[in-house]
This record gives C-alpha cells, structure tokens and sequence, in this order.
C-alpha cells in the first residue's frame, strides 16, 4: 500500500483527473506491510514487489519515512536495509554499500550487539524519544517490512540521466537538450527564407543536430559552405551561405579583379617612386663616381 497522505492525494486527483497526471512523477513511493517477518524474508518481499528494501542517506530522509510509516504504539518496528555478516564488520545499506550513520541515527545505548548476533536494524516508529531511531536487531526476528520503488526509468528523462530524491525527480539532460524531462532538443536560430534558393534540413526542425542545406535557384550561387549544423549549444556551426547571380558573382570578381588591378597600379606606382628616389639619390655618387676614377 502506499503511505503519505500528500501521496495519496497525489493518486486520487490521478484517478480522478486521469491518466495524464500520471507523469507528475513524484520521487520514490515508500511502501509497508503489516505482516510481520524476518530480515531475509522482508527484503525478498521487497524486491519482488518495490524496488528494495528501504535506504536512508540522510535524517531528513529519515524524518520524512517515519511521518509517512503510521504510529504503532504497541509494535512500533520495521525492519530497514543496513545490516552486516559479522560483528566486526561495519554496518552497510543494501544497493550500493554505502555506510551512511547519522549522529542521531541510533537510540540510546544502541547499537549494543545484546545477542552477539545483533546483525539487522529496525526503526521506531511510535510517539516518544526513540521516534526514528535505529536498534540493531536479531535479523530472525518478525518486523514489517518497509519497502521503496523508484520512479525513474528508461524513459523518465528522455536525453539525460534521471535522479531521485524525496518526492522528486530530476533529469540531467545531455548536451544539446532541454527541459525539466529533457524532452526537447535546443533549437538554432530560425534560419530565414533565403532569397533566390530554399534550405533543406534533415535530422530535426533546426534544432540540435540537425543540418540545413542550401539550395539556390537555376543562375544563382551558393556563396559560404552551403550546409550548416546546429550545435548542442544552439549555434550554427558556420555562417548563414546565401545565393547570388552569376552577374553578381562575376561583378564581385570583376570587383576583385579592378581592386587588384587597382593595387598593382598602386604598387608598381610605388615602387617607381622608390626607384625614382633611389636614382636621383645615385645619380651624383654616379656623376662622381667616375670622375674621382678618371682622377685616381
Ligand atoms: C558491495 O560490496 C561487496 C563486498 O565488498 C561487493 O561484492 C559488491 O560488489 C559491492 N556492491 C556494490 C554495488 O558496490
Ligand atoms: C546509495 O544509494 C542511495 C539511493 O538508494 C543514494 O541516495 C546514495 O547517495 C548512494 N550512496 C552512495 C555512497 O553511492
Ligand atoms: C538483552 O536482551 C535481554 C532479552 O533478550 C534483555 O532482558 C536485556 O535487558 C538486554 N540487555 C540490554 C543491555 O539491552
Ligand atoms: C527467515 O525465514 C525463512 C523462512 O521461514 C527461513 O528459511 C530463514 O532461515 C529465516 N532467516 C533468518 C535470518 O532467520
Ligand atoms: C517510467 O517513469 C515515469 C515517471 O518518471 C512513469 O510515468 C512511467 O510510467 C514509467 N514507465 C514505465 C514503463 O515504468
Ligand atoms: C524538484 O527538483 C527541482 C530541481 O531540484 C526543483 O526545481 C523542483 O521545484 C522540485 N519539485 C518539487 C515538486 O519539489
Ligand atoms: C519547426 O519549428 C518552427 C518554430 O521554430 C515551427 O513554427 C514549425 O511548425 C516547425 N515545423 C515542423 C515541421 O515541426
Ligand atoms: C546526430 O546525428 C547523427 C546522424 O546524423 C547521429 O549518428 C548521431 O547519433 C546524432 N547525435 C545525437 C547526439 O543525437
């Protein structure tokens, strides 16, 4: 069954309002029964049913189950995923191994291994001091489970890597992707109609990864690489090719060619000039030359 009344609202108004809130995705739904069994047994009721057994990472996370779990004042105890195989060993959650303890994690005294084979912990769960606290327990003895399901899947976070936490999730998109689901790809500026030609785009709507080819009308010109990619940060990988005539074209070289021709001019003007100075500069010592020889 599933526990929280701020959950069970959440079910209603889906059945209520239909499938479509559904998606609302909350975290992970936390889940017990009533039925009392041992550790091993527990954890296999667990899996086949949720996802594991119950992990705590932080009081908050722990403070949160025990408003969802109801007060039992008579057999407040549900069994949790830490445990050990030895007694020298440390504790360790199921799942990843992790050995998180908080400071206020234990009740009083405890854990004080009574047994010498104290190897599984149970949670309090009524009112008074040790509301929320651990005991390390005998794992044979009956408790009620107390199971989680995760909610991310395959498909919870369409281009990114889904990440639970309490009554949420959130989805680390790949680059080139958006959104609280990364559902959508990021889009390049809109590439406008182009005179005298029409681009073509495949592989998306000018978003992410998609690229145009430019085609020009019969007499024009594609001026520029003619296909552009849209890059994951939403930039064209180049700049906008247009189309031209071939008049125009030729007019640009034409262009090109007097420019050219222009500077040549400027150049051979310039080094006429330099030539120039240098011979009126010589022409004494050349003047001179001779006739100190003719002298010497
Ligand atoms: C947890 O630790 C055990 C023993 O050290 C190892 O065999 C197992 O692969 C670990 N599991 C994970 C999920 O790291
Ligand atoms: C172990 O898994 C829990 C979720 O089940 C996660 O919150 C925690 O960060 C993980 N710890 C490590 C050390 O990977
Ligand atoms: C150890 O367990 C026994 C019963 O199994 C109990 O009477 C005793 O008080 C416990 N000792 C401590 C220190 O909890
Ligand atoms: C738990 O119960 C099962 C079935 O009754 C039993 O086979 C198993 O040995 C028990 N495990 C522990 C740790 O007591
Ligand atoms: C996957 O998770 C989403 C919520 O993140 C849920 O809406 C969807 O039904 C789940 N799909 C499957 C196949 O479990
Ligand atoms: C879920 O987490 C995201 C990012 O951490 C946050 O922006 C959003 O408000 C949270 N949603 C809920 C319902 O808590
Ligand atoms: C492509 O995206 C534009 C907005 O960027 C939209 O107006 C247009 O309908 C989309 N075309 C297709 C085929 O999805
Ligand atoms: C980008 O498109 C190419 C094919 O055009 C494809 O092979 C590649 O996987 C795509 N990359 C992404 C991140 O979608």
């Amino acid at each position: 069954m599933i526990v929280g009344r701020s959950l069970e609202m959440k079910w209603t108004l889906i059945l209520l309002l239909g499938s479509s809130l559904a998606l609302t995705a909350v975290g992970w739904t936390y889940h017990y029964s009533n039925k009392t069994v041992n550790w091993t047994e527990a954890r296999q009721h667990c899996k086949t049913n949720y996802t594991d057994m119950v992990v705590i990472q932080s009081q908050e996370e722990n403070n949160y189950l025990v408003s969802l779990l109801p007060d039992r004042d008579s057999s407040p105890y549900y069994w949790i995923g830490i445990t050990k195989s030895h007694m020298n060993e440390t504790w360790t959650w199921i799942g990843n191994n992790s050995t998180w303890i908080g400071n206020e994690s234990w009740a009083e005294n405890e854990p004080n291994n009574n047994h010498s084979t104290e190897f599984c912990v149970e949670i309090y769960v009524n009112k008074g001091k040790n509301r929320g606290k651990w005991n390390d327990e005998k794992c044979s003895r009956p408790k009620s489970p107390v199971c989680y399901k995760t909610q991310c899947n395959a498909t919870s976070c369409g281009r990114g890597t889904c990440q639970e936490t309490i009554e949420n999730i959130t989805c680390k998109c790949e680059p080139g992707f958006k959104g609280d689901r990364c559902q959508t790809a990021v889009e390049c500026p809109h590439l406008p109609q182009p005179d005298n030609g029409d681009f073509s785009c495949f592989g998306g709507n000018q978003t992410f990864n998609s690229t145009c080819q430019l085609k020009c009308h019969q007499g024009f010109l594609v001026i520029g690489s003619s296909a552009i990619t849209c890059g994951a940060t939403g930039v064209w990988n180049g700049p906008r090719p247009i189309c031209t005539s071939y008049k125009q074209a030729l007019l640009a070289v034409a262009g090109c060619g007097a420019l050219s021709a222009f500077c040549c001019i400027c150049f051979c003007w310039m080094k006429h000039k330099k030539r120039k100075k240098l011979t009126q500069v010589r022409v004494p010592e050349e003047a001179t030359g001779p006739s100190s020889e003719v002298q010497g």
